[in-house]
Order: structure tokens, then C-alpha cells, then sequence
């Protein structure tokens, strides 16, 4: 097992140093006052230290911009772990941005398939709004587009450009899931999530995360679900997909991608729509209703 010795990493098979450039500083097996060759050396990546994780950008050269805070660590209990997916990762984000799907696509397992099961369809609305990073939905949807994000949603998702997903579920605020869709190839990704519950007695001592090795039953049925889709699209082309009103925030977070990728936002963020409310007939979440 690899371990950090002050600033450098110390291989487990041999024991070889290594500094932060990725150059082999020390061999402990060479005799006395023989250097390591220079050509023994690795990759190194840009990273920094945030949040109880290291987060290492592996694809890119320049120094990455610090990754936006999740904060309030020592709020939560977390859970985490990681899902291999045969799927682009923009699919991923797509599909956590999907405000309706979940009725279908999560028998038995996703609270919005329970209150459908309970209270049926409704017309309601949600709202989207574009930030600098990406962008924000949530319903119902605000009185005014100057007004802030109401205190009392049912549901936020937000999408943190380059591969972020902060999920907040009602009332309170005591849950919430993060999730980063790590591309691993063109058409395929990893997904790392956390989950975190707001215990009933605090304070926690410290952050806690639980390494979880089961796969969560939510993920694997939309990972069923969207390696389907991307063999689709690989089958079918652009041709194959048809978008509702519903499908706003997905469509919108496609977008920012794609200029994202061509280096133009937020630069080109005046082309989009600040805010969009758009009217759904989906899973009913009124907390107050009768
Ligand atoms: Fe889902």
C-alpha cells in the first residue's frame, strides 16, 4: 500500500519516493550515494486539499480551480461509493437533472415514486436557473424571478460545472447527495456519490464518511437505464431523441457543457435563459397539500 511521507509518496512494493513533480527522489535498495535515474518518474496531477478529500483533476495540465465547497462535513453522517457506468458521463448529469423520471424509473425504491403511488399526477412547476458554474432547479417554483431560492422547496438539484450534483430533498435540508460523474472514456464514466443524513444528536465529532460496498438498488436501475440510452444514441444518432418542456434543466445543463468544452463559458452565459419556470404534470410533493 502506498503512504504521503511529509510532501512525498512512498511506493509499497519497494519503497521508492517520489515528490510532488513525480520525480524519484529516493531508492532505498541503491548503495550509498547513488542517485535515482531520472527517467524514473511519473505522471503527476494537480490537486488540493478540501472537504476531509484530496481532489486530483487527472485529465487536465493546467492548475485546477478549487472545487466548490460542500461544506457543513460535520453536519452529516455520509456514506459513500462508486458505480462503473458504460455511458457518457453528460448522460449522468442529464439524468440526476431529470426532474421527473424518477416515478418510472424507481419502483419501490425512490420517494417520489411513493407519494406518486399515493397521491397520483398533478400539474405544478419548477424552476431553472443558470449560475456562473451551471445551474439550479428547484420547485415549486419562486413568486419572482428577483426573489431568491425559497427556504421551503421540495427539491434542488444543482449542476457545479465541470461534473458536480448537489441533490437536496425537502423540508430542512437533513438529506442530501452528492454525486461527481467522472468521465473514464468517451462513453463511459464513474460515478462517485455521497450520501448524508443530518443525525438528531449533535454535534458529530469530526467528519464521518462510511465506505458503502453495496451499490445503492436508485443507482443501479439508472445505470440500467442509461447504458441502455447511450447504446441507443450510439445505434440511432441524434435522431433517435425527443425532449419535453419537462426535459428543460437537462437540456440546459447539455448545453453549458458543450460551451464549457469549447472553452466559452461563462463567457457565453447571456445566450441562455436566466430563469425558466416551466409547468410539469408530474409526481405530486406538496407537503402542505389536502
Ligand atoms: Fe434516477
Amino acid at each position: 500500500m502506498d503512504s504521503v511521507s511529509g510532501d512525498q509518496i512512498v511506493c509499497g512494493y519497494h519503497g521508492w519516493r517520489y515528490d510532488g513533480e513525480g520525480c524519484c527522489v529516493h531508492i532505498p535498495l541503491l548503495r550509498q550515494g547513488a542517485q535515482p535515474d531520472p527517467r524514473a518518474r511519473v505522471r503527476s496531477f494537480p490537486c488540493v486539499e478540501q472537504d476531509a478529500y484530496l481532489w486530483v483533476r487527472s485529465g487536465a495540465e493546467a492548475p485546477p480551480a478549487l472545487p466548490a465547497r460542500i461544506g457543513r462535513m460535520e453536519e452529516f453522517i455520509w456514506q459513500q461509493g462508486t458505480l462503473a457506468m458504460q455511458c457518457a458521463a453528460t448522460l449522468g448529469i442529464e439524468n440526476n437533472l431529470d426532474w421527473c423520471h424518477p416515478v418510472c424509473a424507481h419502483p419501490w425504491t425512490h420517494g417520489q415514486f411513493f407519494r406518486n403511488q399515493l397521491a397520483g399526477f398533478t400539474e405544478h412547476t419548477y424552476e431553472t436557473r443558470v449560475t456562473d458554474t451551471g445551474v439550479v432547479l428547484f420547485g415549486p417554483a419562486a413568486a419572482h424571478e428577483t426573489d431568491p431560492i425559497p427556504e421551503s422547496f421540495w427539491f434542488k438539484a444543482r449542476f457545479d460545472l465541470p461534473e458536480r450534483l448537489t441533490l437536496e430533498f425537502g423540508a430542512g435540508q437533513r438529506m442530501l447527495i452528492i454525486m461527481h460523474l467522472v468521465p473514464t472514456g468517451t462513453d463511459t464514466c464513474r460515478l462517485e456519490w455521497l450520501n448524508a443524513i443530518m443525525p438528531s444528536s449533535r454535534p458529530l465529532a469530526g467528519v464521518r464518511v462510511r465506505w458503502s460496498e453495496e451499490d445503492s438498488t436508485v443507482f443501479m436501475q439508472d445505470r440500467l437505464l442509461l447504458e441502455s440510452a447511450q447504446r441507443a444514441n450510439e445505434r440511432e444518432g441524434a435522431e433517435f431523441e425527443n425532449s419535453v418542456g419537462a426535459d428543460t434543466c437537462t437540456l440546459l445543463a447539455r448545453r453549458i457543457i458543450a460551451l464549457a468544452a469549447q472553452q466559452r463559458w461563462p463567457s457565453a452565459r447571456g445566450t441562455l435563459p436566466h430563469r425558466r419556470v416551466v409547468a410539469v404534470h408530474a409526481w405530486e410533493n406538496h407537503h402542505d397539500s389536502t
